[in-house]
């Protein structure tokens, strides 16, 4: 079986995009589950760097099509100008872009409720505002706009107004707004008709990828601790990024994967609200932050940053049905002089047994650290793991026999062939 899943094993912008990028070089088909324009993968390849955001990281590998499935919800605005980014740096997009006919459309209207609501709430979630959640919402309401509408423009814009005057007389946005609306709207046909010609049915293209055995890469966008089941709920986002979204996003039976990779980061990081056992709010925390540059690839906000957490990294592991692991950003650690990993928690002194159950409390929990000696030497563009430093690998043997799956790939740098392969 050649059907490979690569999803994010923490809150999202663990560097997925660069490890589909890595895997996908003899790839026929790669394909995204969920989510929409709220992922930013970055990408660093010979033509510079490019940030995708609905489209497939595989795009940048021209052996492959590029799937948006039926479980995603897809802005045609941003996608049609990610197909420019993409066609500047010269790469073709030419039959190698497919929109599921089945996925669910965010508009104008679902972008407004969402920064709309975000203002109303006592405790903001921190959404990327790109109407992520609204649109889902719609969907489970059964009265979504799906890519199948846009092959019908008269139809599209009587949904769309309908939808406006609901979202106005349902408070979901303020009147104020309409006369604004109702211009985005019209610019916003005139993009989905371009974006119209992408529009297809998937079902039959991903099942004779599996009849004829060809290669296959499920891209998983955000991370397990987002999903909207097995995450730290409310603060979360409304897909399934854990490898369960799969068969329904896609309409691929779990059983065809044969590995099923997590992305991890050697520490932890996290955009918006919501609990962090292992957040520093200290100078550790600003030289992760400065050292890899972690700000939002989607809105540019500074990412909170933490330890490594290995009871939420088990939890992944085992919710994922993981079969290896891939650490990234193993460089940024470099400078330290000394290295934590969360071991566990406590809550008032009394060790906590696990993730799940603390997660309705883990803003109360104390994390419980194993210290390590920093190694304080570069290790960025390393090729092979037995040239690493003796204490690079004393801290990867840790974090391998904790999570008891092994570690197939360790990213040394954002570039390419900056990665160990084992
Ligand atoms: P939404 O997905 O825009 O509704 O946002 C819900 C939560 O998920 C917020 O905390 C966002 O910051 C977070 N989030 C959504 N997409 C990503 C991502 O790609 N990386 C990291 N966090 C994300």
């Amino acid at each position: 079986m050649s059907v490979i899943s690569v999803v994010g094993g923490q809150w999202g912008d663990e560097g997925k995009g660069k490890i589909v990028d890595v895997l996908s070089s003899d790839v026929e088909l790669v394909a995204r589950y969920q989510g929409g324009a709220n992922a930013g993968h970055t990408v660093y390849t010979e033509e510079g760097k490019i940030v995708l955001h609905q489209i497939p990281s595989g795009i940048l590998r021209d052996n492959c099509v590029c799937i948006l499935g039926n479980g995603m919800v897809v802005d045609p605005e941003g996608l049609y100008e990610e197909i420019r980014q993409v066609s500047k740096k010269n790469i073709s997009i030419d039959n190698r872009l497919i929109l599921s006919h089945n996925a669910h459309i965010v508009t104008p209207i679902h972008k407004a409720i969402d920064i709309h609501s975000e203002g109303k709430l006592k405790n903001p979630i921190g959404t990327t505002g790109k109407g992520i959640g609204p649109t889902y919402v719609d969907k489970f309401n059964r009265r979504g706009i799906r890519g199948i509408d846009l092959l019908n423009l008269e139809i599209l814009r009587i949904k769309l107004y309908n939808r406006l005057e609901s979202a106005i007389e349902n408070f979901e946005i303020p009147l104020a707004l309409k006369l604004e609306l109702e211009e985005k709207i019209e610019s916003y046909l005139k993009i989905s008709e371009k974006i119209s010609i992408y529009v297809s049915d998937v079902y039959e293209i991903i099942q004779s990828h599996l009849d004829n055995s060809q290669k296959i890469l499920i891209e998983g966008a955000q991370g397990t601790l987002l999903d909207i089941d097995h995450g730290t709920y409310p603060y979360v986002t409304s897909s399934s990024p854990s490898t369960g979204g799969i068969s329904t996003g896609l309409g691929l039976p779990l059983h065809r994967i044969s590995r099923h990779i997590g992305i991890f980061k050697v520490y932890c990081t996290r955009v918006g609200e919501g609990p962090f056992p292992t957040e520093l709010q200290d100078e550790s925390g600003e030289l992760l932050r400065k050292i890899g540059k972690e700000f939002g690839a989607t809105t540019g906000r500074p990412r909170r940053c933490g330890w490594f957490d290995l009871p939420a990294a088990k939890f992944s592991v085992q919710v994922n049905g993981l079969t290896e692991i891939a650490l990234t950003k193993l460089d940024v650690l470099d400078k330290f002089e000394k290295i934590k990993i969360c071991t566990g928690y406590m809550i008032n002194g009394k060790i906590q047994s696990g993730y799940s159950s603390s997660m309705c409390n883990l803003q109360e929990v104390e994390p419980i650290y194993t210290e390590f000696p920093g190694w304080r030497t570069s290790t960025v563009g390393f090729h092979h793991s037995e040239n690493l430093p003796g204490k690079v690998k004393e801290y990867i043997r840790f974090l391998e026999e904790s999570l008891g799956v092994p570690i197939k790939l360790i990213s040394t740098g954002p570039a390419r062939d900056q990665i160990i392969e084992s």
